[in-house]
């Protein structure tokens, strides 16, 4: 059976965080939720990571975005290694809650399960998946990295970019783009609803087939 993947509603569960206990539902209910795992606490790789996230935290906030990171070590080791991550990244502040996962319940129910990567006793431990999470409580996006990759802040804060525009907008953000770069008009919108919908006006590209699918407006 897939694991949880675009469209599915998030677990309602319970998980122990490095701010309290937290319910995930409630937690995610009405903002936009960035859910992100590391395979373990003191790895080199997460702890440049979980600062960048720190060093981002006000990029997201501004976009109305909470944050929450899952490793599955114990509480008391989250807060130990929050001093180290605090002190690679000078300046960063690690002020989102991270949630621990000592039995592996909870990677599982949010298919961040990494099956190459096992801790010394042959427990699996998670992969670097990330799920963007609406304010409907379904995932919208999910990246999955293997321990080996870090993940690229400045390409979270785009999707999410890309993700809240087309929420609002009959749009669809194109190859490479960033924000403030044109978007594409939706295929089903046709081109009296366009006039209608984006009084900015578009763009359509003259292209071999004579199809007019190809319409950029700015949103
Ligand atoms: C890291 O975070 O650096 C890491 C963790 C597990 C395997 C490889 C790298």
């Amino acid at each position: 059976m897939p694991g949880l993947t675009i469209g599915d509603t998030i677990p309602d569960l319970e998980a122990e965080t490095t701010q309290g206990k937290i319910n995930l539902h409630h937690f995610c209910s009405n903002s936009w939720t960035i859910l992100f795992s590391h395979p373990g606490d003191f790895t080199p790789v997460c702890t440049t990571e979980l600062g960048k996230m720190a060093e981002y935290a006000k990029e997201f906030n501004q976009r109305g975005v909470k944050l929450l990171g899952l490793s599955c070590d114990d509480i008391q080791s989250h807060n130990e290694w929050i001093k180290d991550i605090e002190a690679f990244t000078p300046g960063c502040k690690v002020s989102y809650p991270i949630m621990s996962d000592p039995k592996r319940e909870i990677i599982k129910k949010l298919n961040m399960v990494d099956p190459d990567e096992k801790d010394s006793s042959g427990n699996n431990l998670p992969s670097r998946a990330l799920h963007i999470v609406g304010p409907d409580l379904q995932v919208k996006l999910s990246f999955l990295y293997p321990a080996t990759t870090g993940r690229n802040m400045d390409e979270v804060v785009r999707v999410v970019e890309s993700l809240q525009k087309a929420s609002k907008f009959k749009i669809a953000t194109p190859a490479n783009w960033k924000p403030g770069d044109p978007a594409v008009i939706q295929p089903s919108v046709t081109d009296q609803q366009a006039k209608d919908m984006f009084p900015q006006g578009f763009e359509t590209k003259d292209l071999p087939s004579g199809k007019n699918y190809l319409r950029f407006t700015k949103v």
